[in-house]
């Protein structure tokens, strides 16, 4: 039996739980694939971390990436520094590399990629979307005969757990963040949770195995969660929908695609709107296949550590056969990214207006001015505030008509707080 050599860099909650595998189940793995998986050499900056039972293991990433025994290098720190200089110097050294590391292939992918084709080894990244969901290997294998079509994610299980308890326990973003936050899942950076950009990082490598090109991550469109309220999510579900942050790569032209994360407001009947919590699920239209959920856990440390296995038995299996896996993704020249003012989509819109004669008249002037048609209109019953909630949901509009429209409304002298708007998708 072949020993693999493994290198783990970084020790912390996916690392932890790599190596408590290995641990625990090597011998069941070694029986189950044929190899020998030895984890070699742990590098984590705090050794207060490191459990006594693998003191001996413990050394410098310096040493993880230059030791002539490491087979695979498992980077498991994130971020984009000093991980991207440890993954290309692995690369160099001829090192096979796995990584969860979403931003770091979101911005510098193409980079990473080019490299390790050029050194004849293979960069794996099964953690990296999804988590526990193999989504990167269906994309890059199992889906291979299929022309993709289009993708809806809900790959951020932070926003995707606040839109949720938002809706379930009626509360404001402000309280279901906290209890996010008191859960452990928001990341270090909120931001990325709360603005989309993780979920952008993902959808960027998505579109590598659809669509065969490494998008330039900057021209993903990109809008958050945080104007979400408790009263959009209501009324949406009032109209049948529910309000998802989604992630969306669809082929528009030979040379098209259309990328963006935001807000959506999604059919009850579409299977994504079911997906509760800190779940995961990517739908993905191939032309063969049709129509497929890929459902589960999108984080955490055992769902990740089972990513990370899968990369590791592959790359077993290219060392075998001395063979790489750079060439292995669809490779088609590179397509640019529709502008999101192009999109066409149905619109959510709500107003907040005083309630005089005459509002209505205006904001629906403004809108058919820019060609927007209005499908239905619910005015809500005055309350004790200055102001009522106006709803409307409008037929297929085009972007640009849409922002402009807004813009003017929320000038109108009878228009009290700024317009919400959420695009419609399904
Ligand atoms: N912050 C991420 C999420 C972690 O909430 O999905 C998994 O990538």
């Amino acid at each position: 039996m072949k020993v693999i050599n493994i290198g783990l860099i970084g020790f912390g909650t996916i690392g932890s739980g790599v190596a408590d595998y290995l641990f625990k189940n090597a011998s069941g793995l070694n029986k189950k694939t044929g190899f020998n998986f030895k984890l070699a050499r742990i590098a984590e900056k705090n050794s207060k971390k490191v459990p006594t039972k693998y003191k001996n293991l413990l050394t410098s990433a310096e040493n993880v990436i230059n030791s002539s025994d490491v087979d695979v290098v498992i980077e498991l720190i994130g971020g984009i520094n000093p991980a991207k200089d440890y993954i290309l110097r692995a690369l160099r050294n001829k090192k096979h590399v796995i990584t969860a590391n979403k931003a770091l292939l979101a911005e510098y992918g193409e980079l990473l990629f080019k490299t390790a084709e050029k050194e004849n080894v293979s960069l794996k990244f099964e953690a990296s979307v999804g988590g526990g969901i193999p989504i990167i290997s269906s994309l890059g294998d199992s889906l291979i005969a299929n022309e993709i079509e289009s993708i809806l994610g809900i790959v951020n299980g932070t926003s995707n757990y606040i839109l949720t308890i938002m809706e379930e326990e009626d509360i404001p973003m402000k309280k279901a963040l906290a209890i996010a936050r008191n859960k452990g899942y928001v990341e270090k950076n909120p931001l990325l949770d709360l603005e989309g950009i993780d979920s952008a990082h993902k959808l960027a490598i998505l579109i590598k195995l659809a669509f065969g090109f490494m998008p330039k991550f900057s021209r993903i469109y990109c809008e958050g969660i945080t104007h979400i309220s408790s009263l959009d999510i209501k009324y949406a579900l009032e109209s049948g929908y529910r309000i998802k942050l989604l992630a969306v790569a669809k082929k528009k032209s030979k040379d098209e695609i259309e990328a963006r994360v935001h807000p959506a407001l999604l059919p009850l009947t579409h299977m994504l709107s079911s997906v509760r919590g800190v779940f995961n699920a990517v739908y993905v239209k191939g032309n063969l296949v049709g129509e497929m959920v890929f459902y589960g856990r999108g984080a955490g440390r055992m769902p990740s550590t089972s990513a990370v296995i899968s990369d590791l038995v592959e790359l077993a299996r290219c060392l075998i056969n001395k063979d790489c896996l750079c060439r292995k993704y669809r490779i088609i020249s590179p397509q640019s990214l529709k502008s999101i003012k192009s999109l066409q989509c149905r619109y959510y819109i709500r107003f907040m207006a005083v309630d005089k004669p005459g509002v209505l008249a205006a904001i629906s002037g403004i809108l058919s001015a820019q060609n927007i048609s209005i499908a239905n209109v619910i005015q809500k019953e005055r309350g004790a505030a200055k102001s009522v909630p106006i709803v409307m949901m409008t037929h297929e509009a085009e972007e640009t008509g849409m922002q402009k429209a807004l813009g003017k409304i929320e000038r109108l002298k009878m228009i009290t707080d700024k317009p919400v708007c959420i695009r419609v998708e399904g």
